[in-house]
């Protein structure tokens, strides 16, 4: 028997009380059960999201919210700023093409962090755009954008509505919706929520209530509307994942229990613990100092190591599932996961099946100096 160990930042574990609830006998979604259930659902995402504002919950991967927010907040021909450092930001820029909208792309290579003064600049620029897209948490880089920052810009400007990916960000790193001016911000359960894949929650300011009711792009079954109408009277518009929404709040009582501040600072100390254990091994980190989330920790294939081969060798011969690169960083860069149900020892056993996979893959170094790194993290020293 080999142990398994999922280390990728989605999906990511599920803890097993979130598993338990879930393999309830299912229930029928027009009951008072699922409308309370429903609520609290609703109730615990404002607290993760940091909003007194709406929070919107779709039977959806994340992608869904990304088309979502585009086809709810535009209409076709406006003007819109994208920014992106990753394959995210990519992938944002496609949806607002493909829906016609006229993209300011604004892009930066995967190590570098978005500047808020170039989003200042192609504002001033173009004060008519109706959007400015970031991408908090970049999964592919690992890059934190400051989005803080960049609230403070976009909040000068009334009819430009600031959206933000922090689908790997809720839950792993700080997201003050409401006081950072944070207009669509948005998450995926198989991330921080510590759910299976298959839901997917955004916020909605008045600003993009306003920018919603002018837009006139086609939406059906994303038209926030639908459910803020529904949310209002504790049900959704379509057929709910139920098991996923029972889940979801026992995961957010988990988060609740830790206290969101604390369950951010844990995520930091695994963050911390995993870049200093893979620097021991005299490894290179992808994402700059000055930009690094706590999602997870992208790593540079050292020289003469075959970077698909530390993936696969961590998950055949270790089981310890890590992801690689992606795109252009294919077998260049391996990443390592600490998002949502993560611990000290998952960090230990990480790093230590990758100092043994680097050992058999004829890369020198000192033996038991990354796990002795991450252990000076967690003890404080
Ligand atoms: C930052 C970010 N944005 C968007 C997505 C897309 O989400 P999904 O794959 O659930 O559609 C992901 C998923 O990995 C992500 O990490």
């Amino acid at each position: 028997m080999k142990k398994n160990y999922l280390m990728t930042p989605g999906p990511t574990p599920v803890p097993p009380e979130v598993l338990l609830t879930q393999a309830a006998p299912i229930i029928h979604h027009r009951t008072p059960d699922f409308s309370a259930a429903f609520a609290q659902a609703i109730e615990g995402l404002k607290y993760v999201f940091q909003t007194s504002g709406d929070a919107l919950l779709f039977a959806s991967s994340g992608t869904g919210v990304m088309e979502a927010a585009i086809a709810n907040c535009f209409c076709a021909g406006d003007t819109v700023i994208v920014t992106r450092n990753g394959k995210f930001g990519d992938r944002q820029k496609q949806i607002a093409e493909v829906y016609g909208l006229e993209v300011i792309d604004l892009a930066y290579e995967w190590t570098e962090v978005v500047s808020p003064s170039d989003i200042a600049s192609a504002l001033e620029a173009n004060p008519h755009a109706r959007g400015v897209v970031v991408t908090q948490s970049e999964t592919s880089s690992g890059v934190l954008n400051d989005v803080k920052a960049i609230g403070e810009i976009v909040r000068e400007y009334p009819e430009c509505v600031l959206i933000v990916d922090s689908i790997t960000g809720i839950g792993a790193v700080d997201c003050k919706t409401d006081e950072w001016g944070l207009d669509v911000v948005m998450t995926g359960s198989q991330k921080g929520l510590m759910l299976p894949p298959g839901l997917a929650a955004c916020t909605v300011s008045e600003k993009a209530w306003r920018a919603y009711e002018r837009s006139d792009l086609p939406k059906y079954y994303f038209d926030w509307m639908k459910y803020k109408k529904n949310i209002e009277k504790d049900t959704t518009p379509f057929t709910p994942a139920v098991s996923l929404v029972l889940g979801l709040n026992a995961s957010l009582t988990m988060i609740r229990e830790e206290g969101l501040e604390n369950t951010i600072a844990r995520h930091a100390r695994l963050a911390e613990a995993t870049r200093r254990g893979c620097e021991a091994l005299g490894l290179e980190l992808f994402a700059p100092p000055e930009g690094r989330g706590s999602a997870v920790t992208p790593v540079w294939v050292p020289d003469g190591v075959d970077g698909k081969a530390i993936v696969k060798t961590m998950k055949d011969t270790y089981g310890v599932t890590i992801a690689g690169g992606q795109d252009d960083y294919t077998g260049r860069i391996f990443r390592v996961g600490h998002l949502g149900y993560f611990g000290d020892f998952d960090i230990i056993t990480t790093l230590a099946a990758l100092e043994m996979t680097l050992a058999g893959l004829g890369y020198e170094f000192e033996r038991g100096s990354g796990i002795k790194a991450a252990e000076a993290v967690f003890m404080g020293e």
